[in-house]
């Protein structure tokens, strides 16, 4: 079945799902669902479930997967929608959810992270994660990569249960002390996509990645240091993962078209089960289902969450437009991208000697000169362009091509088409979707991305004069401390959180914008057939590329703080990230807090907070309470049974995570909107300890913390004490005509004395009405 054609009939069916009458004309459409069965009410006359699973099934259908760790069920392929209503009426099954596609979201920042040892406390207290195990959903691994060596690590953990699959095109002699586990998932996708003749073990069904993208994550988080990597010359040094002694576990569930969700659901399962202690999932769907209850992987990373793993995923790649964030059930630490202070600068001379800065990693040398060295080249203007179509019968032999990029289109296959067509080099502006950003990209033609201004400035030059030129030239790689990073990607999706905007989302940022990792054999850099480059290491930029540091980072804490759960890590990650002098790409929507979170990832500070917002299994029954969800749904979602809600509202307002949101609709409405809040001492001193509130208020509000002082006697880790915040508006500036979205302020708790702990937490006020 063609890609377009398997996207319409989901379209088609869930369509049909919400109206019910057309479901005679469109019955022959059939799709895979996942259902959920409560493996109690097993009719005793089936001695397996495989038989009791079958009998439920029409003899048309498949079974797909069996789901037997995180929750109890199957997938079955080739189900109408009546079937499948019909087979989640009967007895024991729990729910039936649709199967969907999700997509991959798409070295220097480690030393940017300060994580180079011998000066950091983390890196040295946790071993560099080697402890840990980090399992990546993804595209596969390129295993050969010298990322991916074992050399130096020592025996696996003890409780590592994981495996891997042997076939053709991978064996498992493969896999290492680095990589200790390697399985591929496909049935869902064969099933969605129509391919009958899939045999495990054949090399297109391997774990190989014939993408790159897996292979370029798994290196970001955990990839051994490899001395001289490069991107033809760029980016030159020592790349190593965030925490380069933590071992990878790969799960293959990604093909060509993107990973389905019953695929992704079953490697999500095999993880948890073989002891993954994070994994990094940096893959999203474009529309995911409207309540968690409908959405089976928010079910499994809820269930793997409370089992202690901790999910982080990518953010989504849709900024910098309002609400656009993935990934958000509330147990999963969604991850924005930022920049690092590292780029590729090049220059664009136009004839009349005006420079244009802008960026490049495809002018193959420094300082190297189009054509003959200084040797000015005409220009034209391709204008927008939307699609290939757009640049039929353009004539553009021996030409730089100006164009601007629009909408969703593989700006790649634009540069490759214009080559194609007889250009010598591109200069492109990245359009609505990156208009301050400029991110660099591995194109087949020397191309040059220059920002908006600097595209207004070739328009100009364009339209004056009679014969245009321009020279163009690499500058290399420029390494820029402390001045002008970290920057919001203006294409990291931004907040508010579209389903429970209570809960900040993202989480944070950590570095997503030119990022050198370890890149596949199968293809070229840029992704394209065509492309025959053959490097060892690839930059690439998205939320998919920032997710993997963050996995890093947990890992490297887990390996450190073993005891403490994902909801304490997340707890510590988020308030000690670097809030401070972070601008946003996206200036004029500048997102704060709905853009970075609670900021920028400071993993040195991250595994020594002082205190943690503890979250476990009853803090998000409490908020699914406070969100009206039915006790069925609720059921449905944590696997546990009997569930009753108390007072809901305390479920919104004392979800014990570390960050304070409120729309400015509810704050009028309620008169106060009043956070209650708990801290668990996590450092090991043993004496007493004060810690003292300051307080940023939003502007326009007031914030009250009582008691504004906390003490902690020492006597344990576990020790817990309670505050609360009160929020109120003092002035609403919208009462003089000022338009704003979002306000922001923050909370921080600080050790007095001591070590002087910061825990900051953010405090956003968004306003829905002017979004
Ligand atoms: C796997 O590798 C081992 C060792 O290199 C080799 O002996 C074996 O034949 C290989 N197996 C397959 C199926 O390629
Ligand atoms: C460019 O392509 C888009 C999408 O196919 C189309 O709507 C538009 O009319 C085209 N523009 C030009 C100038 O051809
Ligand atoms: C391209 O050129 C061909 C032949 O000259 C012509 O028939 C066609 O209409 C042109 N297409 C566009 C989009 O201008
Ligand atoms: C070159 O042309 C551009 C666009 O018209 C203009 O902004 C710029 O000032 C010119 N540079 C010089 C040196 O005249
Ligand atoms: C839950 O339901 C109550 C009563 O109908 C309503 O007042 C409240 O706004 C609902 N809460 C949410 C988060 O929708």
């Amino acid at each position: 079945m063609q890609p377009a054609r398997f996207l319409s009939t989901v379209a088609i069916l869930s369509f049909v799902f919400f109206f019910g009458l057309l479901v005679a004309e469109v019955e022959e459409e059939k799709k895979t669902f996942i259902f959920l069965v409560d493996p109690k009410q097993k009719p005793s006359p089936f001695v397996s479930h495989s038989h009791w699973y079958s009998s439920l099934l029409p003899t048309s259908a498949t079974l797909v997967h069996h789901h037997h760790s995180l929750f109890s069920g199957f997938s079955a392929a080739r189900l109408t929608v009546s079937q499948a209503r019909s087979v989640g009426r009967c007895q024991g099954v729990v729910a039936a959810l649709d199967d969907y596609l999700l997509r991959p979201h798409t070295t220097r920042s480690p030393s940017f992270l300060g994580l180079d040892l011998p000066a950091s406390r983390l890196s040295a207290t946790s071993y560099g994660g080697s402890a840990a195990v980090i399992g990546f959903v993804d595209t596969g691994i390129w295993p050969e990569r010298p990322s991916f060596s074992g050399r130096g690590l020592g025996p696996l953990p003890r409780r590592w249960q994981g495996r891997c699959d042997q076939g053709n095109g991978f064996n498992c002699s493969k896999c290492n002390r680095k990589l200790v586990g390697a399985r591929a998932f496909f049935a869902g996708y064969a099933a969605a996509f129509g391919i009958t003749n899939t045999r495990r073990g054949d090399a297109v069904w391997s774990v190989r990645d014939h993408d790159g993208h897996g292979t370029h994550v798994a290196s970001i988080a955990a990839g051994a240091p490899v001395d001289g990597a490069n991107f033809y010359g760029f980016a030159s040094g020592i790349a190593r993962g965030v925490a380069p002694r933590a071992r990878i576990a790969v799960y293959k569930a990604c093909w060509d078209e993107g990973c389905m969700v019953s695929d992704v659901v079953a490697a999500v399962e095999a993880a948890v089960s073989d002891g993954v202690d994070v994994l990094s999932l940096s893959i999203g769907a474009t529309s995911p289902a409207p309540s968690y209850e409908l959405d089976p992987l928010a079910v499994a990373t809820f269930r793997a969450t409370i089992r202690g793993v901790f999910v982080s995923a990518s953010a989504g790649n849709g900024g910098p437009t309002p609400q656009s964030v993935g990934n958000i059930p509330p147990w999963i630490t969604a991850v924005g991208a930022g920049t690092i202070d590292r780029d590729f600068p090049a220059v664009v001379l136009l004839g009349n000697g005006t420079r244009i800065h802008g960026t490049s990693i495809s002018l193959r040398h420094h300082k190297y000169l189009l054509g003959r060295r200084h040797q000015a080249t005409p220009v034209v203007s391709a204008g927008i362009v939307a699609a290939l179509a757009n640049l039929t019968n353009l004539s553009v032999v021996g030409f730089i091509v100006f164009w601007k990029s629009s909408g969703h289109v593989s700006r790649i296959e634009i540069a490759a088409e214009l080559k194609r067509l007889g250009a010598v080099a591109t200069i492109v502006f990245h359009g609505e979707f990156d208009p301050g950003g400029i991110v660099a990209e591995a194109h087949v033609v020397p191309t040059v991305t220059v920002e908006s201004q600097g595209a207004a400035t070739i328009d100009a030059y364009l339209k004056t004069v009679k014969n245009p030129t321009a020279v163009i030239y690499s500058q290399g790689t420029a390494v820029h401390p402390g001045f002008g990073a970290p920057v919001a990607a203006s294409f990291s999706a931004r907040g508010p959180n579209p389903a429970v905007p209570w809960v900040l989302k993202p989480d944070l940022l950590a570095p997503g914008v030119d990022i050198l990792g370890a890149w596949t054999g199968s293809v070229g850099p840029s992704g394209l057939r065509s492309d025959a480059r053959q490097p060892k290491f690839s930059v690439a930029s998205g939320t998919s590329m920032s997710c993997p540091h963050v996995s890093g980072v947990a890992a490297l804490v887990r390996s450190a703080r073993p005891g403490w759960s994902p909801g304490e890590i997340r707890s510590a990650l988020m308030t000690t990230a670097m809030d401070a002098g972070i601008s946003d790409e996206a200036v004029e929507n500048g997102g704060g807090p709905l853009a970075m979170g609670a900021g920028y990832l400071f993993p040195e500070r991250a595994a020594d907070p002082g205190l943690v917002y503890d979250l476990g299994y009853e803090d998000y029954v409490e908020l699914l309470c406070g969100l009206n969800y039915s006790a069925r749904a609720i059921h449905i979602i944590t696997g546990g049974a009997g569930v009753r809600c108390g007072d809901a509202r305390a479920g919104l307002w004392g979800f014990n995570y570390p960050a304070f949101v409120a729309s400015a609709e509810d704050v009028t409405l309620m008169g106060e909107a009043v956070f209650q809040r708990r801290l668990r001492r996590v450092d090991v001193g043993k004496k007493g300890q004060w810690y003292r509130a300051e307080v940023a208020s939003p502007e326009g509000y007031a914030v009250e913390v009582e008691p504004r002082r906390l003490w902690f006697d020492g006597s344990g880790e576990g020790e817990r004490v309670e505050f609360s915040l009160a929020l109120r508006c003092i002035e609403d500036s919208r009462n003089n005509g000022r338009r704003w979205w979002w306000k922001g302020g923050s909370l921080t708790w600080r050790e007095e004395g001591g070590k002087k702990r910061r825990v900051r937490s953010p405090i956003v006020v968004f306003s829905i009405s002017d979004m």
